[in-house]
């Protein structure tokens, strides 16, 4: 299959990019700039060199490895990249006076094929601290703001360099920019789809179990699902879930996950009640952390027991996706990813099984749509992320039954109303913390003291930073009136208006 590789530099957009090279039905890989392959693969249709933090000049800068140029393919440099190249070809790269950050406008000086149907005047996204000042013989400026050169070429039409973002949305016609180079540059063929993938992976993953059994961790969320359906179409019998009720589960919805699975009949799933393990070895914790680790190590320690009884299985299955792959091997190395707090089933460090990841290189819109084409129900696919300690983080102190019920309650409710209102799929996720304060209210005639609630909700595309979701006050005011009507327990209800940064989106 036909590939664009990116090299990163540390860009936070580096994900973005691949993105949308693969909306363009185009696959495309990011790897790390001090790896690039040394045998030319000749899938590699173009190379796109990220952005990055740093300066071409700095003692520790990523650099650029010139052996990409022996494969004689079209190599475009975004932002870091383009001052890379610069400076790798002799041209001069400097500070600028004052940093261009946000919205800028260029101005066309010629229409090459990089911008063919691209406006004359268009609006970009600018986020640097350095330009390039003068270009090297053999390139010329294609086009400029008002302060700087925005985008150059070499005369053979190979080698260009853009000092805007093109993969954010802000850069009004970015889309049509990186599908004139990988499309009518690169010439890449637009061979990724999702019908192909499952084609391939079942015929990969046969392959590579044979008659041999798989155990997955299954959570009810969407990657581990997918990951289930795959497998299931792929091995059949040979796959065995195992879906562990920590008790600080979303309302029935334990439930829920062991009947969800209607369009995949006989998919084996073991159900293990773990609830008063949990609450018990949880008596008394209040720290954040401990709680996390608490509850990590308990889920551990279930599911190796569980696994104990499979011991003719050889592989462990996991629902790893691309950006957790993509963030353990950044170029800032292994980072905290979200998915290695402990995701459901995390691998032990000495674990005894071959792992079976078969929507690693996968991001996660991807992953919703094989799951619609594996035929999971639409409310399971788009379900918002929930995080593997459950609703052990969002009651905030001591967790006991009596709270775990009033937040599921709660929680359900705030669920309930945002799907009937047409809100559950604008909002990236939602739900409900439960404060270990009381306050006074009034209900009836009634004087009643009663635990806070907040309701948060986020919109975000990588969740690495979010906004509030602008939900509308009438919207909020039922949400709270059911809650303190319906919930047992709780008599104020808040809206949580903190944006990440600095907020997290979980509170503990
Ligand atoms: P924060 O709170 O870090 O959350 O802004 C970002 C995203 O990660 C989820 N999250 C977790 N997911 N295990 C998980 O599998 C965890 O320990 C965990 N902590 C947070 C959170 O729900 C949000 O989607």
């Amino acid at each position: 299959m036909d590939k664009i590789l990116i090299l990163d530099f540390g860009s936070q957009y580096n994900q973005l990019i691949s993105r949308r090279i693969r909306e363009m039905d185009v696959y495309s890989e990011v790897i790390p700039f001090h790896s690039f392959p040394k045998i030319i693969d000749p899938d590699v249709k173009g190379i796109i060199l990220s952005g990055g933090p740093e300066s071409v000049y700095d003692k520790d800068a990523p650099y650029l490895d010139p052996s990409i140029f022996d494969w004689n393919i079209p190599v475009l440099g975004i932002c870091y990249g383009m001052q890379l190249l610069m400076h790798h070809f002799g041209g001069i790269v400097e500070p600028t006076q004052k940093r261009e950050y946000g919205k800028s406008e260029i101005k066309l000086a010629y229409r090459t094929l990089l911008f063919d149907h691209i406006s004359s005047k268009s609006i970009v996204w600018m986020s640097h601290s350095d330009h390039v000042r003068k270009v090297p013989e053999g390139f010329k400026i294609t086009s400029a703001t008002d302060s700087s050169i925005a985008s150059v070429e070499d005369q053979l039409g190979k080698i260009f360099g853009l000092q805007f973002h093109p993969e954010v949305s802000h850069t009004q016609e970015g889309d049509k920019i990186l599908a004139n180079f990988v499309l009518k540059i690169c010439n890449a063929k637009q061979e990724w789809n999702v019908s192909d993938f499952i084609e391939t992976s079942i015929h990969e993953i046969r392959k590579i179990v044979q008659d041999q059994h798989v155990i997955l961790g299954l959570s009810g969320g969407v990657d581990s699902s997918v990951t289930a359906a795959l497998l299931h179409k792929a091995i059949g019998s040979q796959l065995t879930c195992i879906f562990i009720d920590t008790g600080l589960l979303r309302k029935e919805e334990a439930k829920e996950v062991m009947n969800g699975y209607g369009n995949l009949p006989n998919l084996d799933i073991e159900l293990i009640d773990a609830k008063d393990r949990f609450i018990t070895v949880l008596k008394g914790i209040t720290d954040p952390e401990q709680k996390r680790k608490i509850i990590g190590k308990t889920f551990f320690d279930v599911f190796e027991q569980a696994k104990a009884s499979h011991l003719d299985a050889v592989f462990l299955a996991q629902g790893t996706i691309y950006p957790d792959v993509i963030e353990s091997q950044s170029v800032h190395g292994p980072s905290a990813t979200i998915k290695s707090h402990h995701n459901v089933g995390g691998v032990p460090e000495e674990h005894s099984f071959q792992l079976l990841e078969p929507l690693r290189m996968l991001f996660k819109d991807e992953v919703r749509r094989l799951g619609l084409a594996l035929d999971l129900s639409r409310d399971l696919v788009m379900r918002h992320p929930f995080p593997g300690p459950g609703l052990g983080i969002r009651i905030l102190g001591e967790i006991t039954e009596e709270k775990v019920k009033i937040l599921q309650d709660a929680d359900s409710i705030f669920i309930e109303e945002l799907r009937k209102n047409g809100y559950y799929d604008k909002v990236s996720q939602a739900f409900v913390t439960l404060l270990p304060v009381k306050t006074v209210g009034v209900m009836g005639d009634r004087r009643t003291y009663e635990y806070l609630s907040c309701l948060r909700s986020v919109n975000t595309t990588d969740f690495m930073t979010a906004n509030t979701s602008d939900l509308p006050h009438w919207f909020l005011e039922l949400v709270s009136t059911r809650i303190i009507n319906e919930v047992n327990g709780i008599n104020r209800v808040l809206y949580d208006i903190t944006t990440k940064p600095p907020g997290t989106i979980e509170w503990e």
